[in-house]
């Protein structure tokens, strides 16, 4: 693969076979004869610039520590381009080993054992998993109608979560995880004023956040009134598909400085140097390679709604701006809680399976789309075959 050209379309660029020598998770995980549409990884070859600053780091044998705040200073540079946010501060950000890891130490800054996090579901599953493992309560605020932020659920949850005066946290997926869903600055807004209300903490995931279209408009939660009082994380791994090369940052919005300086700095010492490395070469120079990803999306969603309407209209699909993930109701199809199960095992197609992302997510099924129109279009046949 000639890697100064990458940028042409890098969703149709790699064939099955050169997919499948890969060992991730997404390609070891099903038998070859499965077609993997499930973890979030993408099927591009690696941006040119992250794969040239790599290079480098291996030839001069950089593989030590990682130091400075090279990967805080890119973010800042870009999310000033690309949302027009002047507020990531060097002095307000950390590097953590990666986002949910990241996660994890925001959520012990501000909570202590057994207090309650609040989740909007359905939503990523590792929220439960780790949250749980790290002794916290899930409290779920279901999402409302539109797959949108539900505004009477959340201060309900609030309410409850704090009723007995003691700490309770929102951890925010910005943009949504599994439904695509880019929350508006008003509906952001209104979060943190019940945040402030009732006293709960918001952590915001937002590694979808560069994935987001330039019309969708992805905003910040720290830049948002009452944002100040926010811990966020961000990262270069779902947008440049880096998930193997650990790095990731916590931010704090200007009133949550003291307790992002709390964080040990032991935990600074977990990402991987080539990490750093590569998220940093992704934020700089990486724009037109993402730009170029952006347009393929645009497509393969496009696509994977004429597929549907086609060959399975019982599904419903809404395409959402937000990530490369499609959220597919498959209720009416009659193939019970676990549809992914279903179409993985009479398809070959793995999906995820909704009941892992919490309540509401029964009878669906999560489909990551970003891979080559070629792959979608046997995904959804094999699907509809399925269920024929
Ligand atoms: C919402 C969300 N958060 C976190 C992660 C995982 O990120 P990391 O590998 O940096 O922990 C993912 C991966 O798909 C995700 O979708």
């Amino acid at each position: 693969m000639d890697i100064a050209s990458n940028e042409d379309h890098p969703l149709r660029r790699l064939t099955l076979g050169q997919l499948r020598r890969r060992t991730s998770m997404k390609w070891r995980t099903h038998p070859e004869d499965v077609l993997p549409l499930w973890v979030a990884e993408m099927d591009v070859p690696l941006a040119a610039p992250v794969a040239r600053a790599l290079t480098e780091a291996i030839a001069v044998g950089d593989t030590g520590y990682p130091a400075g705040t090279a990967y805080a200073e890119a973010l800042a540079d870009f999310a000033r381009e690309r949302w027009g946010w002047d507020g990531v501060a060097v002095e307000r950000a950390s590097i953590v080993p990666d986002v949910m890891l990241g996660v994890v130490e925001m959520l012990r800054l501000v909570t202590g054992p057994g207090d309650p996090v609040i989740v909007s579901c359905p939503v990523y599953p590792p929220f439960y998993q780790f949250v749980t493992h790290m002794d916290r309560r899930v409290v779920e605020a279901p999402l409302g109608p539109g797959l949108r932020l539900d505004l009477a659920e959340l201060e309900e949850a609030f309410a409850r979560s704090t009723a007995g005066g003691g700490r309770a946290a929102y951890l925010l997926c910005s943009p949504h995880n599994p439904t695509g869903t880019v929350h508006t600055a008003e509906e952001l807004s209104a979060v943190a004023a019940l945040a402030e209300t009732f006293g709960v903490r918001v952590v915001v995931d937002e590694i979808h956040a560069p994935l987001v279209t330039a019309e969708a408009a992805f905003v910040p939660y720290l830049s948002v009134p009452g944002g100040e009082s926010g811990l966020s994380l961000m990262s270069a791994s779902k947008a440049w598909n880096l998930a193997g090369l650990k790095a990731a940052l916590a931010l704090a919005g200007p009133a949550a400085a003291g307790d992002l300086a709390r964080m040990p700095e032991e935990v600074g010492h977990g990402p991987s140097h080539l990490g750093v490395i590569a998220h940093t070469a992704a934020l700089r120079e990486g724009g037109r390679w993402l730009d170029a990803v952006l347009d393929d999306l645009a497509e393969n969603r496009r696509l994977l709604a004429a597929l549907l309407a086609e060959q399975l209209p019982a599904i419903a699909y809404q395409p959402a701006p937000g990530t490369y993930l499609a959220w597919l109701d498959c209720r009416k199809l009659g193939l019970g809680d676990d549809p992914a199960a279903a179409f993985l095992a009479r398809g070959r197609v793995a999906l995820s399976a909704g009941s892992e992302f919490g309540t509401g997510g029964e009878g669906h099924a999560r489909l990551n789309l970003a891979t080559t129109p070629e792959v979608l279009t046997e995904a959804v046949r094999r699907m509809a075959k399925a269920v024929g």
